[in-house]
């Protein structure tokens, strides 16, 4: 099997990087993290990429024209699939055009519920009786493209921000590659 070479887009601490990473070492598994793009300096996640030997780039505002900086990047490693994981930007027209239904997220609630940030207060001020995570495409709007995978659990009377992220999280770890192999079981 060839593996699909695969960027993933990070932000922040990278857990579900470190996660893409461990389940792509497995030979049945179908991406293989090839770059890695960053948002910002600080992003936790960056220690990965150097952890595991794994080109990296950091692309932020200060870039003249970052789209073109990505996508400078993406074409150089032979990136045929992206995977956004904690990607705190919005994915320009021009990179979604040109990956159509390339580009995958995954997302802390239940989509089409609870779009955007600040998931955890949303679902708990809103007396959700469950929540979960979902990973999707990504089209021209946010947190919109159809919908790949969801996991559901139900939210417990002492749950908190705190609890909820941690449930969230766990599931998010066999979310993003079930639905990995989902996608590329059916191509
Ligand atoms: C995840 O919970 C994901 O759903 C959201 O951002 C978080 C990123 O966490 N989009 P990490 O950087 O993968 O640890």
């Amino acid at each position: 099997m060839v593996k699909k070479k695969t960027c993933v887009f990070i932000s922040g601490q990278g857990s579900n990087l470190k996660n893409l990473i461990l389940r792509s070492r497995d030979k049945s598994f179908p991406i293989k993290i090839s770059l890695i793009i960053s948002s910002n300096n600080n992003a936790k996640g960056i220690n990965y990429a150097k952890k595991f030997n794994i080109p990296y780039h950091i692309v932020n505002a200060k870039h003249r024209n970052p789209d073109n900086k990505i996508l400078k990047n993406l074409k150089k490693f032979n990136i045929s699939f992206i995977c956004l994981a904690g990607y705190m930007k919005i994915i320009s027209n021009k990179i979604v055009n040109k990956f159509e239904k390339k580009i995958i997220n995954i997302h802390p609630s239940l989509l089409p519920k609870f779009k955007g940030l600040n998931t955890y207060t949303k679902v708990l001020k809103n007396c959700e009786k469950k929540t979960g995570c979902t990973v999707h495409y990504v089209n021209n709007k946010l947190d919109d493209g159809d919908i790949i995978i969801k996991k559901i659990f139900y939210i417990n009377s002492n749950d908190n921000e705190n609890t909820l992220k941690k449930k969230t999280q766990t599931m998010e770890y066999k979310a993003y590659p079930e639905a990995i192999i989902k996608i590329f079981r059916n191509r």
